[in-house]
C-alpha cells in the first residue's frame, strides 16, 4: 500500500489520471492537491469524493510553509506533479506566473520530499513534463523525432519553465539522491480539457456556430496521443521506470492544426466556413514529434487509441457533456468547490 500525491488533479491530464488510478489501485491512497487556478475544475473530480482511497487538499504549491506541513502530516510515499501553468499563449502574456509554479512550485515538492528523506522518504518523486521543452523540429524533415537524448533548447515562457524544472528534478536526484524520473508527453486530448486548448475550442465553437480561430495558416505539426495512453504511461513509469531516467510519451499520429480542425467540424458536419486565421503566435513552434521507443521496449507501453477512433470518442464526450463546456464559460464552474 502506497501514499500518493497527485499535484494538479483537477486539471486536464491529472483528472484523467486520478479516475484511472483511484479505482485501479484500491489498496493505494490518492491525496489530490489542487490550486483550483482558473484551469482547475472541482468538477472534474467531484464524482471521486465517494472513494474511500481518495482525498482532496485545497492548497497552492507556491505556499512553501503549508507544502512542506503537508508532507509532514501525510507521510506521502509517491509524489506525481502534474500541477502546472499550463498554456503557451497565457505565458507569453504573463512569464512570471510560469516561473512561479512551474520551478518555484516543483521546488517546494523537491524540498518538502528532501526534509523528510530521514522521516518518511519518497520512493518516487515523478514530474509530468512535456516534449516542447525539446523546442521544434522542422516541417520539411519527417525523419526526424525527439528521442530522450535531443537538447533542451525551448521557445516559450512556458516551455522554458517546464525546462527548469525538469532540470531541477534532475539537479535533486544527482546532487541530493532523491529517486526521480521525468515522462515527457506530446500534445494531449481527451474528456475534461479546459477549452482554452485547440480541440475544445474547436468543439465548443461549432457548437455554437461561432467562428474558429487557427494561428498562420495552420500548418503547425503537433503528434497527438489520448490522455489515457498519456496516463497509461505516466503509471508504468511512477511504478516500474528508472530513477534518474527520461521517458519520452507520443501518439505516433503526427497532424497538422488545420486537418485536425476540419476533422473535427467534419465529424460534426459543421462548414469548414468557421475557420478564421489569425495572426500567428509569437514564436511559435512548427512541429513536435515523438520516437517514444525507450517507454515501449523498457516498460511495455504501448497506445491503446488510433487517433482516429480516439477523437471520435472525444467528440461524443464533449457532445454528451455540454453542460461541463456551459459551467466553464459561464463561470459557474468556479463555484463547484467550497473551502
Ligand atoms: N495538455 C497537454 O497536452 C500536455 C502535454 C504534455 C505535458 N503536459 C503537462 O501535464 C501537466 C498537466 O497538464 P494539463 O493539460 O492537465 O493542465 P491544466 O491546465 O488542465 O491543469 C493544471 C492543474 O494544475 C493546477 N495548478 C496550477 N497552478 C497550481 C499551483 N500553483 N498549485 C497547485 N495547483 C496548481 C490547476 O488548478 C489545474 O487543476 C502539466 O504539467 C503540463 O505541463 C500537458
Amino acid at each position: 500500500m502506497s501514499k500518493f500525491l497527485i499535484t494538479g488533479g483537477a486539471g486536464f491530464i491529472g483528472s484523467n489520471y486520478l479516475h484511472y488510478v483511484v479505482d485501479k489501485y484500491p489498496e493505494d491512497e490518492f491525496i489530490c492537491l489542487d490550486a483550483l487556478t482558473y484551469a482547475g475544475n472541482y468538477n472534474n473530480i467531484k464524482d471521486l469524493e465517494d472513494r474511500k482511497n481518495y482525498r482532496f487538499v485545497h492548497l497552492n504549491l507556491c505556499d512553501k510553509e503549508k507544502v512542506d506541513e503537508l508532507f509532514q502530516k501525510e507521510n506521502f510515499d509517491i509524489v506525481v506533479n502534474f500541477a502546472a501553468e499550463s498554456h503557451v499563449d497565457n505565458s507569453i502574456k504573463n512569464p512570471n506566473l510560469f516561473a512561479e509554479t512551474n520551478i518555484l512550485g516543483t521546488m517546494n515538492l523537491l524540498n518538502a520530499c528532501l526534509k523528510m528523506k530521514e522521516v518518511h522518504p519518497i520512493t518516487r518523486y515523478h514530474q509530468v513534463s512535456t516534449d516542447e521543452v525539446y523546442g521544434d523540429l522542422p516541417l520539411d524533415r519527417p525523419d526526424l523525432l525527439f528521442t530522450e537524448e535531443t537538447p533542451l533548447h525551448t521557445s516559450s515562457p512556458y516551455s522554458s519553465s517546464k525546462a527548469g524544472a525538469d532540470l531541477m528534478v534532475m539537479a535533486y536526484h544527482r546532487t541530493f539522491g532523491l529517486p526521480v524520473t521525468i515522462s515527457r508527453c506530446s500534445n494531449n486530448y481527451g474528456p475534461y480539457q479546459f477549452p482554452e486548448k485547440l480541440i475544445p475550442v474547436v468543439i465548443s465553437k461549432a457548437l455554437k456556430n461561432e467562428p474558429i480561430p487557427v494561428y498562420g495558416k495552420g500548418e503547425n505539426v503537433r503528434d497527438w496521443i489520448h490522455v489515457h495512453d498519456h496516463n497509461i504511461g505516466v503509471d508504468l513509469i511512477v511504478r516500474n521506470g528508472k530513477n534518474g531516467e527520461v521517458y519520452n510519451l507520443g501518439g505516433h499520429s503526427e497532424r497538422n492544426n488545420i486537418t485536425i480542425v476540419k476533422t473535427i467540424l467534419n465529424q460534426m458536419g459543421k462548414s469548414e466556413d468557421l475557420i478564421t486565421y489569425v495572426t500567428d503566435r509569437p514564436g511559435h513552434d512548427l512541429r513536435y514529434a515523438i520516437d517514444s521507443t525507450k517507454v515501449e521496449r523498457e516498460l511495455g507501453w504501448k497506445l491503446s487509441y488510433t487517433f482516429e477512433e480516439g477523437i471520435k470518442e472525444t467528440i461524443n464526450w464533449y457532445l454528451n457533456n455540454q453542460e461541463w463546456i456551459d459551467n466553464i464559460l459561464s463561470g459557474d464552474y468556479k463555484n463547484a468547490y467550497k473551502d
